[in-house]
């Protein structure tokens, strides 16, 4: 079960102070139950994880199962932001690391575009398509991002040269808006099987939709467990209490915020949970960065980081705030063997489970950042699996909804993500873009 400890910023807030922020997250709490917040007509991820049913996720199967009959190897996720970053998170999470290097396979490699315009990056991942047998996930809500769109027109090109357009078309299937935009035309008009993606669920709160659950099915995780694990959490996160820990979590964050704690670092013990950290990331960010309001949310992985930022955050500016990761059970076993030698002077360590190491780096550092000045926050989770990143995801959705309200933003709109698009539109010559363009090329 998820759990909450805080107790690493007692020295910094005060019981009533937290005991005020924990009625604002409160309030907060019964403006998103009734739907009366702002961006209401994007809550639909509220009751998502009850909502879902068997025959939901059957669906998901169908598509890996027909796809693994067709001898299909590779598959290429295309999309952006909230339209892969959770599916991306989810699926590092439960990959060995080192699945390509060890040449095992109990399922199609999953790979992902449309997440960036890097000309190298499409010429090194259409190397990979030549040689595999390919299918593609495009999934875009809008259906008219420009990164996914460039990647997928790529896509779909080379696989209609390659299998014709009707097997084409059974390779792709698109997630999008169940009515509108220029992906859903195209998949009515090429027949590609789609998945709805729910019009009252925003990009980044859509991991566990198609967004996330097509993917993560045919990657071969466990997405049943992942929704049981959400609905548990959901349940406990619903409660309008004092000790619902998402409440609790949203108004600390809060209260250290308006203290000067400006950054959060999402903090890790486990290299898997490094892509979680970018999930994370983007649902803090694009949902409470906005008004001149916001803590920043940046992450690292520990120990790795504790020889970079370490540095910073024990000794640098008192502006930052750590929520933990951690991670009770480890799911591999290593240990520390003895040496007769002892020449590395290790011994004292001999018959030490490396996970037991990781821990007493993690109880080590958290005193040692206290200490310093950098409040504590720790997530605790049993193991990294699909239940317990069920819950991990909707804890954070919630938390982070009513952690936006408190502060009073919109969590659910991103108007800033536009400045940057309308400018890339006009340089680009889009249609209708010609006067941005003419100011824009005067500064250039
Ligand atoms: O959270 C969000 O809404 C955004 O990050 C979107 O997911 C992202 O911009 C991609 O949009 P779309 O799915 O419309 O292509």
């Amino acid at each position: 079960m998820l759990k909450l400890d805080i107790s690493g910023c007692e020295p910094f807030v005060t019981v009533s102070e937290f005991d005020e922020y924990v009625s604002a997250a409160r309030k907060a709490l019964q403006t998103l139950d009734s739907k009366t917040g702002r961006g209401s007509e994007f809550t639909g991820w509220n009751e998502l994880p009850e909502e879902t049913t068997e025959a939901d996720l059957h669906l998901y199967d169908l598509i890996a199962a027909d796809w693994a009959q067709m001898g299909v190897d590779l598959v290429v996720v295309t999309g952006i932001g909230g339209s892969y970053l959770g599916a991306h998170a989810m699926i590092e999470a439960m990959s060995h690391p080192f699945r390509a290097l060890l040449g095992e396979k109990n399922g199609p490699d999953v790979v992902f575009a449309g997440h960036n315009l890097s000309e190298e990056y499409y010429a090194d991942l259409m190397d990979l398509v030549r040689k595999r047998d390919v299918a593609v996930i495009v999934i875009s809500k809008s259906g008219t991002t420009t990164e996914p769109a460039v990647a997928f027109r790529m896509l779909r090109r080379h696989l209609e040269q390659r299998y014709g357009s009707g097997e084409a078309a059974r390779r792709i299937v698109a997630v999008t808006d169940p009515v509108k935009g220029a992906l859903r035309d195209m998949a009515a008009a090429k027949g590609y099987r789609t998945f709805p993606i729910p019009p009252d669920i925003g990009g980044r709160f859509s991991v566990l939709t198609a967004v996330g659950l097509l993917p993560m099915a045919v990657a071969g995780l466990d997405i049943r467990s992942m929704m049981e694990g959400a609905r548990h959490i959901q349940r406990i996160c619903d409660e309008p209490e004092r000790d619902n820990p998402a409440i609790r979590y949203a108004a600390l964050r809060n209260l250290l915020r308006d203290k000067g704690f400006d950054i959060e670092m999402l903090v890790a013990f486990n290299p898997r949970l490094r892509e979680f950290a970018e999930w994370w990331k983007q649902l803090f960010g694009e949902s409470e960065g906005k008004e001149g309001k916001g803590i920043f949310p940046a992450s690292a992985v520990f120990t790795t980081d504790l020889h970079s930022l370490g540095q910073y955050i024990q000794d640098g500016a008192r502006i930052i705030f750590e929520t933990v990761l951690q991670v009770a059970n480890s799911r591999r076993e290593a240990f520390v063997e003895e040496d007769a030698d002892d020449a590395d002077g290790l011994n004292y360590l001999s018959g030490t489970a490396v996970d037991h190491c990781n821990e007493m780096a993690r109880i080590g550092t958290r005193l040692a950042h206290i200490d310093a000045g950098v409040p504590n926050i720790t997530v605790s989770i049993e193991q990294i699996d699909e239940y317990n990143l069920g819950q991990l995801i909707y804890f954070f959705e919630k938390a982070c909804a009513l952690s936006a309200y408190v502060s009073g933003v919109n969590p659910f709109d991103q108007p800033g993500v536009e400045a940057y698009k309308n400018n890339m539109f006009a340089l680009l010559g889009k249609p209708g873009y010609d006067e941005r363009a003419e100011e824009l090329r005067e500064r250039i």
